[in-house]
């Protein structure tokens, strides 16, 4: 696949579609991971003396009505990054608040080589998501080459991710990955397709929604020697086994099918549970045995003896994929179950190779300091997982390859 280092575009206007889809507290930004990770593309095509234009999306915008499409195009404002930006490459960043038009169009005439352009929240378009033809018309008119450095959205098959690319292909245009999606998909290949020699190949799933991951289970029940599962899915595996688990969350349509998947005799569950008497506000604390968790009281991390367990599956492998966290890590009294699995992969430093699917994983490893422990922490949660799921496959990617 051709990458932007194959790229001559001296003085050409290059299209790249970057993922600033970065998260805000009270309007500032709360992690730039995903901007630094789209510098070296930046930096190689000012190192080339093109003219780039930056395209990213930003949150979601509601377009069925017209009060809250308002309102999330205020919440999802895009320049914030254009100034970050600027102060992590020290340049003015020019920013577009148009999306479409001649407003965007002049802007993009007036760039001179070595200037950056970052157009407004492509979502702003009701057209984007729905991968409209005519605005991928627009939008691949604005440009003489086209880079995907976009890894987190290269699941969604959109107008930005994949009507520009594709059409730009037809026309005879140049189209390449950048850096960022390079590296995710040299180092998620090794987790797709996983080697004896690289085995045992461990996966760790937590987070909220089993349904959300059910394709990804399937999956990886093929692929890995063991899974653990942790967070607020694990509830609806042990009710699947008939367990009492209290007022912890659960997914009924998901009974029959999380007990097929244990039946593959792949997963391990936690036997201990730390719960607590109310999500919001618990005043009861105590870690039971994970089979027997009373009504009025909810899961909310592993306990030690699961810890134990978990550890000791990790320290074996010479592979590890983790995605989601195995406890309410946001907050200080539930956060011992994550910490313990981020800090045993962090062990296997040298060892094994070590994949953060990114999302909430990726925020704890930073939040705990190991950050620089794994492997590879990529920066798409949902790209990550689809990629394992689709042996490999994204639309966003397959779309610049031959
Ligand atoms: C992400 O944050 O996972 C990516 O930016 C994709 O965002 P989306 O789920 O809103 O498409």
């Amino acid at each position: 696949m051709k990458t932007v280092r194959d790229l001559d575009v001296k003085g050409k206007r290059v299209l790249v579609r970057c993922d600033f889809n970065v998260p805000f507290v009270n309007g500032v930004i709360s992690d730039d991971n995903r901007i630094v990770a789209a510098l070296p593309t930046i930096r190689d095509l000012l190192q080339k003396d093109a003219k780039i234009i930056l395209m990213s999306h930003l949150g979601k915008v509601d377009h069925k009505d017209p009060v809250k499409t308002e309102a999330d195009k205020k919440k999802n404002n895009m320049a914030p990054v254009a100034k970050r930006l600027g102060e992590l490459l020290s340049m003015d960043i020019k920013f577009s608040p148009a999306t479409r038009g001649e407003e965007l169009k002049a802007m993009v005439d007036g760039l001179k080589n070595g200037e950056i352009l970052l157009v407004q929240n492509t979502r702003y378009e009701k057209g984007e998501t729905k991968n409209d033809p005519e605005l991928a018309k627009e939008w691949a008119s604005l440009c003489d080459a086209f880079v995907m450095d976009a890894f987190g959205s290269a699941h969604r098959a959109h107008v930005s991710t994949y009507g520009v690319p594709a059409l730009l292909k037809e026309e005879g245009k140049e189209t390449a990955i950048g850096y960022l999606v390079e590296k995710e998909v040299k180092s998620l290949g090794r987790v797709v397709h996983v080697s004896e020699d690289e085995r045992p190949f461990v996966a760790i799933l937590g987070g909220f929604k089993v349904s959300d991951k059910i394709k990804v289970i399937d999956s990886l029940v093929k692929k890995c020697d063991k899974i653990l599962i942790g967070g607020a899915m694990a509830y609806t595996f042990l009710k699947a086994l008939g367990h009492k688990i209290g007022h912890s969350p659960v997914e009924d349509d998901q009974l029959d099918y999380a007990k097929r998947m244990y039946e593959t005799g792949k997963i391990v569950l936690p036997i201990d549970t730390v719960v607590a008497d109310s999500f919001d506000d618990p005043k009861d604390i105590k870690t039971i045995p994970s089979d027997d968790i009373p009504e009025g009281y909810q899961g909310m991390d592993i306990g030690p003896n699961t810890i134990e367990l978990f550890k000791g599956e990790i320290a074996k492998a010479k592979t590890v994929f983790w995605n989601g966290p195995v406890g309410v890590f946001e907050k200080k009294q539930f956060q011992a179950g994550t910490f313990a699995i981020c800090k045993a992969c962090a062990e296997l430093k040298g060892k094994a190779f070590t994949v953060i699917g990114g999302g909430d994983s990726a925020s704890a490893c930073k939040q705990f300091g190991f950050k620089d422990e794994f492997s590879h922490v990529s920066t798409g949660g949902g790209a990550s997982l689809e990629m394992i799921e689709n042996d490999g496959h994204l639309p966003g990617i397959d779309v610049i390859g031959d």
